[in-house]
């Protein structure tokens, strides 16, 4: 007996089997490797398995099935793989006998998972609270098919438009030790490769202790593709390694010479990544080759060559840079925006698609509370009154929309839609569930009517009936006070809450209009702001001398820096001032028109803008701002949010880490903006709120502007073939809607309204209607939270994991010293938290919820020192009591009984 323990004991993980390197010569780490978009120009679906090969040829079911037979033929090889949305399809349909090949594989570390989220996440227009999710969809299926080996060490966004850094941030905090990617800016990368700063550490937060939140990150040699002349794949048509020394065509002695150039890197070892998009469909081609070149490449160290290539992957590649225990460059800053040439900027896909850029945001809102009704509501909310329902769907279809074609808007047309509709399915599946979880929570089972076209003011419940009653779930941890505009048919109603006390209301419906030009007085702040002038930029159709470059999906370049003002004499008409809100609406255009709310109690503005049919029948490409002109004093100086957390300061005609030469005055100033956006001096703020990822930028003193929409007749040469112009339901263009949030307020306060505004915005609450008057025994009020959670804290995650475990985030919303009230640690006792779970046990895990927290063990860097203090940590009271430190997220798995 005892020898079948010791049998267990000594099977311990060999996973990460490095080949061995040579410490005197440059070693040359080869990366076989497939870069499989998760929808693009294709969907999702047509490139897993090869469909319309006519539009792009790709199937990344064979490319797996390829690559798992030629892997077998020789332990040598090495394989890397990304995106698990596709591996997780492909496992699914394998049987038994390859599934325990692969088992081996990854075992032995000849087939490793790299990154491993469902997708490759784009940077620019994500939300860090969907990247999470995303990436903790795939790195769980990960750990619960391959356990351990399946735990991918390396984050790998080779192809992302340019990198945020609160993306390092998150892969810090997930466990990854280093991070890689292939494109930043090309004066960026001339500069590195000439100072060998090609490799640094990144310290991605200002508020978390480092190294929390530093990541070791490389840029990688050739972008992501192999070297010129390199690529083996059936894609390809470099000429093979012909090393037949009898025939007349023999090149090795060719192939080899040019492989001995590098030289841009401080270690003895390069990277060399192998592949491309979906290659490898043929993978002999490519081992093929790749034999040979390792073979006769080595042979020559015979001679005196100090050049050894080798099969490797990123995490061996790294371990070996770790090993060599030298000093890192460290980064501060992100690499936005991002630009391949001198009038090339990637920043109109900041904007790119704004309905489906609104659409994911709310389906994350709504997968938030699919969630959390998932757990309060217990297993009966996945089986009830109302049938099945599932939040998996919904989680999937949010995994697949971060892509870095999907919610970045950079695909094409079909593929916008296919995005679309799957979170439409996800939805459907999440309705049931909340419509049982509901139903449980409030013991009747009167069917909850969602009104999906609220936006357009369109509740057919609502406004047919005359008497309903109205439902609110908000997935916020605390209460918050939110107007609700519904469509009526009469004129007057009395509002009462679930005690029967009367609400705050009013019918409006008397229109005075006039005309003038507005201006609208704040009153908690002497600043006057005069309302919005939209203006659009006219799109260059590339007909410029300097070079060819069109606004597209991907790349802004206006034609001229001046954009033209649209309308200047807005008809306004004043709807209604009242005691709960005064609103104005104007009309600058048939296709520009927006509402200005101010709402009583609230301090924050709200500007409701419509814009479209964008007309493009003059033939020119439109790309629609709005430019809010202040006295604030804010000089060059302005201020942008990384994926909807920290803040980072922006400077006009400026980069920290190299002397800028700006090429393009207007789109070489645009950063994206997830959440918020502001400028400010000594006494004066002004915040921006969205609700979706938008472009921003500020190029005059006191001027903050942000891009609505964009219309263009012409693609921009970036792959994805096909001008941007959405048709819309009419097919005239789409029309797209949203709101901004302007809040005044002295500087040193400001965070103490925007944070919880924004968390507000992301995070809205799910109305749902009932006809008639709820039957008595209803329970009209309930609330999942003991009490409300602290204002710093905001409850990130809570969704259930297994049957009996839940799985929390935690998350301090404040950064260091942005707020004289919030900025401070703050506690959390774990099993106050809830009403209806008793807590019976806590065990934290990463961020990603792959690793138990006390394993996590990452690589450390060594960087050039910094000046600046660091923050301290305060630590935790008791086992129950967690302390939460500025910016910090904390992720438990609970276990729960249900009360
Ligand atoms: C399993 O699938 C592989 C690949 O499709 C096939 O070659 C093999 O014969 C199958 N094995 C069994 C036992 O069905
Ligand atoms: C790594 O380098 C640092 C100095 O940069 C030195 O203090 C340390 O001892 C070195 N570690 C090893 C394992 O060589
Ligand atoms: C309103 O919301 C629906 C989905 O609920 C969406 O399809 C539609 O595009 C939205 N309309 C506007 C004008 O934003
Ligand atoms: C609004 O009320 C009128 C009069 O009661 C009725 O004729 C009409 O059908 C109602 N409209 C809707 C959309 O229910
Ligand atoms: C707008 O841009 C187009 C394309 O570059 C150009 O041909 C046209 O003259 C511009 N129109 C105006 C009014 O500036
Ligand atoms: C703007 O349009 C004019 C007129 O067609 C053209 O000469 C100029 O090159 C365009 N500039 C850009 C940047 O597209
Ligand atoms: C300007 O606005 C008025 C009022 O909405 C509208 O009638 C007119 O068509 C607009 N002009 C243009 C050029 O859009
Ligand atoms: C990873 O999966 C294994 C089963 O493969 C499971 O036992 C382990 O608890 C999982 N780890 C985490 C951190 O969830
Ligand atoms: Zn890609």
């Amino acid at each position: 007996m005892a020898g079948l323990y010791l049998s267990f004991l000594f099977q311990l993980f060999f996973c990460l089997s490095c080949p061995a390197t040579n410490p005197s010569m440059l070693n040359v780490h080869l990366v076989p490797h497939t870069h499989d978009d998760v929808g693009w120009l294709k969907t999702v679906d047509q490139y897993y398995y090869g469909d319309r090969n006519n539009i792009q040829h790709a199937g990344v079911q064979y490319i797996l099935d390829s690559v798992i037979d030629q892997l077998q033929k020789d332990p040598a090889r090495r394989f890397i793989y990304v995106e698990t949305a596709f591996f997780y399809r492909w496992w699914k349909q394998q049987n038994q006998s390859t599934q325990r090949i692969v088992t081996q594989l990854v075992n032995e570390g000849r087939l490793e998972f790299i990154n491993g989220g469902w997708c490759m996440s784009d940077e620019a227009t994500t939300h860090y609270s969907a990247v999470i999710d995303q990436m903790t969809l795939g790195l769980r299926f990960l750990n619960d098919t391959f356990g351990e080996c399946g735990r991918p060490r390396v984050a790998w966004h080779i192809d992302p438009f340019g990198h945020a850094r609160e993306h390092a941030s998150i892969f810090a905090q997930m466990g990854y030790d280093g991070f890689f990617f292939g494109r930043l800016d090309y004066q960026d990368k001339a500069r590195r490769m000439k100072t060998k700063e090609m490799e640094m550490l990144w310290r991605a937060s200002e508020s978390l202790t480092p190294p929390l939140a530093d990541l070791f990150t490389g840029v990688l040699p050739n972008g992501y593709n192999p070297p010129e002349g390199f690529c083996w794949d059936q894609s390809c048509d470099d000429a093979p390694i012909r090393d037949d020394p009898d025939l007349e065509d023999y090149n090795v002695d060719e192939i080899v010479q040019k492989f001995l150039n590098a030289g841009f890197y401080k270690a003895n070892h390069i990277i060399m990544t192998m592949g491309s998009d979906f290659q490898y469909e043929n993978a002999n081609l490519w081992y093929k080759n790749m034999d040979k070149l390792i073979k006769y490449v080595n042979a020559l160290q015979a001679k005196g060559s100090k050049v050894n290539v080798l099969y490797s992957t990123p995490s061996c590649y790294l371990q070996e840079l770790n090993l060599a225990n030298l000093t890192w460059p460290l980064k501060t800053d992100d690499f936005f925006p991002y630009a391949d040439d001198a009038h090339d900027f990637w920043t109109g896909y900041f904007t790119s698609r704004p309905a489906l850029k609104l659409y994911e945001r709310l389906s994350n809102s709504r997968l938030q509370t699919c969630n959390q009704l998932e757990v309060l509501g217990g297993p009966k909310s996945k089986s009830g009154p109302f049938g099945e329902g599932d939040s998996d769907t919904m989680s999937k279809a949010m995994g697949v929309a971060q892509h870095h074609d999907a919610v970045s808007g950079t695909e094409k047309q079909h593929v916008a839609y296919d995005y679309a509709r799957r979170l439409a399915t996800g939805w459907a599946h999440c309705e049931v569930l909340v419509r049982n979880s509901l139903a449980i929570l409030s013991g009747s089972e009167a069917p909850h009517v969602f009104c999906e076209n609220l936006n357009i003011s369109v509740c057919p419940l609502t406004e047919s009936s005359h008497k309903f009653s109205m439902n609110v779930y908000n997935p916020l941890g605390r209460t918050v006070s939110w107007p609700v505009r519904l469509p009526v048919n009469g004129s007057v109603y009395s509002v009462t809450d679930a005690n029967g006390r009367a609400v705050d209301s009013q019918v409006g419906n008397v229109f005075i209009s006039l005309k003038c030009t507005c201006y609208i007085y704040d009153m908690k702040s002497s600043c006057l702001l005069p309302l919005l002038s939209v203006r659009w930029y006219n799109a260059s159709a590339g007909n410029n001398k300097e070079s060819p470059q069109t606004s597209g999906a991907y790349i802004f370049r206006p034609n001229s820096s001046d954009p033209f003002v649209i309308n200047k004499t807005a008809e306004t008409q004043i709807v209604t001032v009242s005691s709960t809100v005064q609103e104005v609406t104007q009309w600058f255009s048939p296709w520009v028109s927006q509402v200005v709310r101010l709402y009583e109690g609230h301090r924050e503005l709200e500007l409701e803008w419509t814009v479209g049919p964008v007309p493009v029948a003059d033939g020119l490409g439109k790309e629609v701002i709005t430019r809010l002109d202040t006295d604030i004093k804010s000089s060059d100086y302005f201020y942008t949010d990384s994926n909807g957390r920290e803040v980072l300061e922006r400077r006009k005609d400026y980069r920290p880490t190299w002397e800028l030469k700006q090429t393009e005055p207007v789109a070489g100033n645009y950063y994206p903006i997830n959440s918020r956006a502001y400028i400010k001096d000594d006494k004066h703020q002004l915040t921006v709120v969205t609700d979706r990822s938008q472009g921003a930028s500020s190029l005059y003193n006191g001027s903050l502007e942000i891009m609505l929409h964009r219309r263009l007749l012409y693609d921009d040469y970036r792959g994805v073939g096909e001008p941007l112009s959405e048709p819309g339901d009419f097919s005239d263009g789409l029309v797209a809607r949203g709101r901004l949030l302007l809040t005044f307020t002295p500087p040193d306060t400001a965070a103490d309204v925007h944070r919880p505004l924004a968390q507000g915005m992301v995070l809205q609450p799910l109305l749902s209607f009932q006809d008639g008057t709820p039957s008595a025994n209803t329970k009209l009020e309930f609330s999942g939270l003991q009490t409300d959670l602290p204002p710093a804290v905001h409850l990130l995650t809570l969704s259930q994991w297994d049957e009996d475990t839940v799985l929390i985030r935690l998350e301090h919303q404040y950064q260091a010293k942005e707020s004289k009230t919030h900025s401070q640690p703050v506690t959390v006792n774990l099993q106050k938290l809830f009403s209806t779970l008793d807590v019976l046990g806590a065990s934290e895990m990463s961020l990603g919820a792959n690793q138990w927290k006390e394993d996590m063990d990452r690589l450390q860097w060594n960087a050039e020192k910094t000046s600046k203090p660091l923050p301290l940590s305060a630590k935790d009271p008791s086992p129950w009591e967690v302390t939460l430190n500025p910016m910090e997220i904390r992720t438990f798995l609970l276990r729960v009984r249900q009360l």
